[in-house]
């Protein structure tokens, strides 16, 4: 009986308006990749697709609760490196990343850049680094919480230069980087795929890629790791994740309008020239996102543990 209501289900799949939960602000880095994404799948889906902003504790709410959703396909989530780092960096958290989820799949890699504000004096990145390290606490970082790439760039940052500053949580870089263009905060590491009309407008002052080479949409702009610092690489995965329990077929289907959207022609060109590059079709897939996820955790688990950086 169970099978075959599942079936059911999955032959009607979808009926009505699928929610895809983003963890962070509106108009931030995920969000514009979820809404990207959203449009062309509900095109594949011939459903519409709505974009629900579920923000608080650097993703982990919103990941809790897609965890506990109904397991119908109704409910969906983009999330990003977050959801392996958070394992290690909260000491309890609502939901278990290798056990809670159906995986959709992979969807995009983002490069991230170091910015600042327009006007702080430090043009190049040995000055900013010399102004950081005589200006120390004088100086602020903003983030968007414990699990937030924005978070994880700004400490790898800032632990390669021997220098913590003080840091500014937000709930998502959409409004730290706001603050940042009204001064109210110096520095900000976030992703391209918000960043760069900014960075294309000269409205941020940027020192660095945090990526192994250079970003092709930017070609100008120089990785950290050429510029000195070694080894410096961090670039920001993102996976599509559904409640445990949601029948194989669903999940199937909507693995179907993920690898359809991330080969459609707008959202390529789209993703290119926001430095997003979708992943491959392999990677677009269930086991594609599991191994990755389980490999992400096994590598920034024993870093963070050793960095005894911890939430509750
Ligand atoms: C966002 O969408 O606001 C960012 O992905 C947050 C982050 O830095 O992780």
């Amino acid at each position: 009986a169970l099978l075959a209501s599942s079936a059911a289900l999955a032959a009607d799949y979808p009926e009505k308006t699928i929610t895809l939960v983003v963890p962070f602000s509106a108009g931030g880095p995920t969000d514009v990749v979820a809404r990207i994404l959203g449009q062309a799948m509900a095109k594949s889906l011939k459903q519409s697709i709505i974009v629900e902003n579920a923000l608080g504790a650097g993703g982990t709410l919103a990941a809790g609760r897609i965890a506990r959703a109904t397991p119908d396909g109704y409910t969906l989530l983009l999330h990003h490196n977050g959801m392996a780092t958070s394992t290690t960096l909260y000491r309890k958290l609502a939901f278990n990343p290798m056990t809670d989820f159906e995986y959709i799949g992979q969807v995009a890699d983002v490069p991230m850049v170091l910015m600042a504000r327009k006007d702080l004096a430090a043009n190049t990145l040995p000055e900013l680094i010399a102004m950081i390290k005589s200006k120390k606490d004088a100086m602020t970082l903003g983030h968007a919480g414990l699990g937030a790439v924005s978070h994880q760039c700004g400490m790898l940052f800032l632990s390669a230069i021997g220098v913590p500053l003080t840091t500014v949580p937000y709930k998502g870089t959409a409004p730290a980087l706001s603050d940042m263009l009204g001064g109210q905060i110096d520095l900000l590491c976030d992703q391209t795929t918000q960043t760069t009309s900014y960075i294309r407008t000269n409205r941020v002052k940027v020192y660095g890629a945090t990526t192994k080479t250079r970003i092709p949409s930017l070609p100008a702009l120089p990785t950290l790791a050429e510029q000195g610092m070694a080894g410096f690489e961090m670039y920001v995965w993102h996976g599509m994740y559904a409640p445990k329990g949601t029948p194989p077929a669903v999940v199937a289907r909507i693995g179907t309008a993920l690898r359809e959207a991330l080969n459609d022609p707008n959202v390529k060109a789209r993703f290119a020239e926001l430095g997003a590059e979708p992943v491959s079709d392999a990677k677009a897939t269930p086991e594609g996102l599991r191994t990755h996820l389980k490999a992400e955790i096994d590598k920034w688990g024993p870093i963070y543990k050793k960095n005894g950086a911890f939430a509750d």
